[in-house]
């Protein structure tokens, strides 16, 4: 291991250990108190990982803002130095200043010291394969909430011309040729393949034709910071996006897209403990299907112009039938936080989810509090899905209204450990809500966050 594989290898340990501190801890929570109060939302998890990651392909360093104090921003740190990046605070709080100019090859073993449960490495292979001709990806984690496949990912490279080979520990991919722009049509409009061809194509030799591509606001904001670099992208009707090769980037400058997905939390959170929470620095834009949703589910909004404050106005929830979708459909990672809201309205509602298989597990502890839910393999919704005939907890049936009472429940992945804390937080008695160190993964400072809407709970120690 190079000295400076070392010494990141150190420091990133060292930063996963503090954000270590929360893992295997229990929070005990005494609910039924309304959360009121104001918390601001930072960089958005699912585009702050990206940029940073896109940085590599720049000849000279990048400037990313208001990048929000996670552990997946500590892993991709990680993962950049083990690879020679150099990343340095920048002046203002939430600044990272990303320097590619020492980019090397990692080993696996340093790579997978890191990468923990990320999917982000598999991003690195372009950038990677642009600068270094080899990239080495372990096998790769995220939460389990499905397979979790990279099939589209691999399709994509060996596209481009990448030769993959596979090794007991991973994969290792070498671009002997070079990469060359090619035309490519996802089965399915994946996020993480569609950032793999625009991370791959950007450099590549020629032009690239994606059809079936992502365009969420992550997405586009990803674009944005590629075009920012020097990139020529187009993004047409129907999920058509175009790419002319350059032969070279420069560093980005970039304010990263607030994280919608935290914010709707926060609003789901408001809705079922009666409360009144002020998000600062989320945008109606981006929410627009998720507050027709609240709306119609009996939460109230007021859109201001440095963010959005979402309440209970009073009244009974009601019932609301939900099929989750990719943009601008009702985003997959809005429902679990959501649904706790729906235990509490008066009648029946239906979540399909249709873009991951196994997304309900969560609601596990929620029936264990006193909600009533099944679930279902079949797809309880108009929306075609290609989960219907393959046995798949897919759907949820939610009878209202529960009255939740305290349980002790264990944090199973990110946005469904969210939902427990509203449960816990919403429910009449005391929960012990274990493993929510998860959390912290792509909710900053959540521990502060509840103090500072009046929460009561106690972290036990
Ligand atoms: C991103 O995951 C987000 N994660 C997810 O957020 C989000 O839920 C998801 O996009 C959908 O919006 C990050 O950006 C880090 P996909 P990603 O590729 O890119 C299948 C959170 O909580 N698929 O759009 O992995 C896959 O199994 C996380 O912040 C393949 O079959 O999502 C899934 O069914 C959760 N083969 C569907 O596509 C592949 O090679 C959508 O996955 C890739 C994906």
């Amino acid at each position: 291991m190079n000295p400076a594989a070392r010494n990141a290898v150190a420091n990133a340990a060292r930063a996963a250990g503090a954000s270590v501190g929360l893992a295997g801890e229990t929070i005990i929570i005494n609910g039924g108190r309304p959360l009121t109060g104001r918390i601001e939302v930072k960089g958005a998890k699912n585009l702050v990982t990206k940029a940073m990651v896109a940085a590599i392909l720049g000849d000279g360093p990048s400037v990313l803002r208001d990048v929000p104090a996670i552990s997946d921003v500590r892993v991709v740190r990680g993962l950049l130095e083990v690879h020679g990046v150099t990343v340095t605070d920048g002046d203002e709080p939430g600044e990272l200043i990303l320097d590619p100019r020492g980019v090397v090859s990692a080993h696996m073993v340093d790579i997978d010291a890191h990468a923990g449960s990320s999917r982000i490495p598999i991003l690195f292979c372009g950038p990677l394969l642009h600068k270094l001709g080899e990239a080495f990806i372990p096998d790769l984690g995220g939460c389990r909430i499905g397979d979790r496949p990279i099939d589209y990912h691999l399709e994509v490279l060996k596209n481009f011309g990448a030769v993959i080979e596979k090794l007991p520990s991973g994969i290792r991919m070498t671009a002997p040729e070079g990469l060359v722009g090619t035309k490519i049509s996802l089965p399915y409009p994946s996020v993480g393949a569609t950032e793999q061809v625009l991370l791959t194509a950007v450099l590549a030799q020629g032009k690239t034709e994606l059809s079936g591509a992502a365009i969420e606001p992550e997405i586009m904001d990803l674009i944005n910071i590629l075009q920012k670099m020097g990139a020529i992208i187009s993004v047409d009707t129907d999920r058509l996006i175009r790419i002319e090769g350059v032969t070279s980037l420069s560093g980005y400058t970039h304010r990263a897209l607030f994280d919608r997905n935290e914010a709707a939390s926060w609003a789901a959170a408001a809705l079922a403990t009666d409360g009144d929470i002020f998000v600062g620095g989320a945008r109606q834009p981006e929410m627009l299907t998720f507050l027709n949703v609240f709306r119609k589910v009996g939460g109230a909004f007021e859109i201001h112009d440095d963010g959005i404050r979402f309440y209970h106005p009073g009244g009974e929830l009601k019932p609301v039938v939900i099929e989750t979708d990719v943009h601008p459909g009702f985003m997959t990672d809005w429902q679990q936080p959501l649904v706790v809201a729906l235990a509490k309205a008066h009648g029946v509602s239906i979540v399909h989810e249709t873009v991951y298989e196994q997304r309900f597990g969560f609601t596990e502890a929620l029936v264990k509090m006193g909600a009533t839910i099944q679930l279902h393999s079949d797809c309880l919704g108009a929306h075609p899905c290609r989960f219907g005939q393959r046995n798949f907890q897919h759907s949820a049936i939610i009878s209202g209204p529960s009255h939740l009472t305290g349980a002790d429940v264990e944090v199973p992945d990110l946005r469904g450990g969210f939902s427990h804390l509203i449960a816990a937080l919403s429910a009449t008695g005391t929960s012990r809500v274990s493993n929510v160190g998860i959390i912290s993964r792509g909710y900053e400072n959540f521990i502060e966050k509840l103090r500072a809407l009046g929460a009561d709970f106690e972290i036990d120690a």
